[in-house]
């Protein structure tokens, strides 16, 4: 693979940049954040979203399939899941899953193609895998799967044999997502994680002979008790793989929000200087052995459809995380704590395991809170997609989709040029009156910049973790 020469790197970290504007601000997964969704938003509402969006643009249909259980708890973990259950539980669960979409799939025109199934959690590899066959089956019967579908699981290797990959490429899947967090096996024992099972190689191997087109590894770095070292170890490992892509996570310490993660704070917690020097190394690295900055946190081939798809402005992204355009769909989230993601807003499902299986053995829907976006709401959401995925913004191109004069779409994200002036100082943006351009420097401040064309963010700035 071509290699990049170091400037490639500073290019798009500037330490002292990126110290002062690192505040606080969402991460834009959706627009506006979840903490902005409402307990009013009932399951009417949801139907009712549901209904409008069989006319909507896209037209396409995204699933999201929640699995949240794992055989042990990591003590870093900030993701929803909670301690396998027995058996019987379990049918429970599945059972409730697969009512949830006949459920759901009685409001949809199912004439839609359906781009993309995403299996998250929690450990979805950890569940018996007939359960899995059961709700694959379940969707080839109700849906319209497009030609070539991407399907995708997030994936434990430390539960993962080389058989299940196999498995799992029979049953459709053609994308996994390998949580390795790290490679040290002392670092990993803290963290109460089990090792992989197999040699990361083999599942590799094993994953693109059977039919997967790409393979992820999740890193996360800044964990309590890990060095430098044991972050660089373990992307030079991943490199020497080469997976399609590589996501390196900044640790997110929520103790008041995971109370296990309490348990690591007899360890060292490396600070905002060091987790930045992890970074930036971990980036230099990655990107010096050919692989093109996605994201923050995301890294691809250069001939990835990812990479591809910044190339041609027309990437996405949703909770799940990037896709191209083609992909996206609307997004219908299955399973406790689950988000749809839909043209016309957000809706999620309860957090309790027990409240969200009692409904749905009444046929109710399992809703917990959601949002209507109004119509400005979808002209800043779609800008902030542009900034924080693209890094690009074309007034007259997000007008021309909306129907609109670009005049009212400076006016509706309350567009003024001076809030930006000192970003172009620094060198973060280009702008003018028709389009705004994010530099590499600006990469790794995409949160700063999108804040910008955020009105809400005038009216609520509090309660977010910092960009980096
Ligand atoms: C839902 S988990 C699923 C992966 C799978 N259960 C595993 O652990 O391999 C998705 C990813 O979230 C990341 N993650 C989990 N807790 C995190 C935290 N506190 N801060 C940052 N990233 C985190 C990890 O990299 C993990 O691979
Ligand atoms: S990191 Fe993965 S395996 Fe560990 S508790 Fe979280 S979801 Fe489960």
């Amino acid at each position: 693979m071509e290699k990049k020469s170091l400037t490639h790197q500073s290019m798009y970290i500037d330490k002292e940049l990126i110290k002062k504007y690192n505040q606080p601000g969402p991460r834009y997964t959706s627009y506006p954040p979840a903490n902005h969704f409402t307990e009013s938003f009932t399951s009417e509402d949801y139907i009712a979203l549901l209904k409008a969006s069989n006319h909507q643009e896209p037209d396409s249909i995204s699933l999201y399939i929640h699995i949240p259980f794992c055989p042990q708890i990591c003590y870093f973990c900030g993701c929803n899941t909670s301690l396998m259950r027995s058996r019987q539980q379990l049918r429970r669960y599945i059972n409730a899953l697969k009512r949830e979409i006949r459920l759901v799939a009685t409001h949809l025109d199912l004439s839609r193609p359906l781009t993309q199934v995403h299996w998250g959690g929690g450990t979805p590899n950890s569940l018996p895998f007939h359960y899995i066959g059961e709700v694959m089956d379940l969707i080839r019967e109700l849906f319209r799967l497009s030609k070539n579908p991407e399907i995708a699981m997030e994936c434990s290797p430390a539960y993962l044999g080389l058989k299940d990959v196999v498995s799992l490429a029979g049953m459709g899947f053609n994308r996994m997502s390998l949580g390795v967090q790290d490679r040290n096996p002392e670092l990993l024992k803290k963290l109460n994680r089990r090792p992989q099972k197999y040699p990361l190689e083999d599942l590799y191997r094993t994953a693109r002979k059977s039919g997967f087109e790409g393979v992820n590894f999740d890193f996360v770095y800044g964990l309590p008790g890990q060095t430098l070292e044991d972050h660089l170890a373990s992307i030079r490992q991943a490199l020497e793989i080469a997976p399609e892509r590589i996501v390196t996570f900044s640790y997110a310490h929520v103790p008041w929000f995971k109370e296990h993660q309490k348990k690591l704070e007899v360890y060292r917690l490396p600070d905002a200087n060091e987790k930045l020097t992890m970074l930036e190394s971990a980036f230099e690295l990655i990107t010096q052995n050919g692989y093109m900055p996605i994201g923050m946190d995301h890294y691809a081939k250069p001939d990835d459809e990812l990479a591809q798809a910044l190339r041609n402005k027309n990437l996405h992204r949703n909770f799940q995380g990037y896709t191209t355009r083609e992909k996206t769909g609307q997004v219908y989230a299955f399973g406790a704590t689950g988000i749809s993601q839909l043209s016309g807003g957000y809706s999620q499902n309860t957090r309790s395991l027990d409240a969200y299986m009692d409904s749905l053995e009444k046929d109710e829907l399992p809703v917990l809170r959601g949002y209507r976006l109004s119509e400005n709401e979808k002209v800043r959401r779609r800008v902030l997609n542009e900034i924080m995925c693209n890094h690009y913004l074309d007034f007259d191109a997000v007008a021309r989709d909306f129907n609109l004069d670009a005049d009212r779409v400076r006016e509706i994200v309350e567009y003024d040029p001076d809030k930006l002036e000192e970003f172009a100082r620094d060198g973060l943006v280009e702008h003018s009156a028709e389009k705004v351009a994010v530099t590499p420097r600006g990469f790794f401040l995409i949160r700063n910049i999108a804040m910008k064309f955020d009105p809400l963010m005038s009216q609520h700035p509090k309660g977010y973790s910092k960009t980096i």
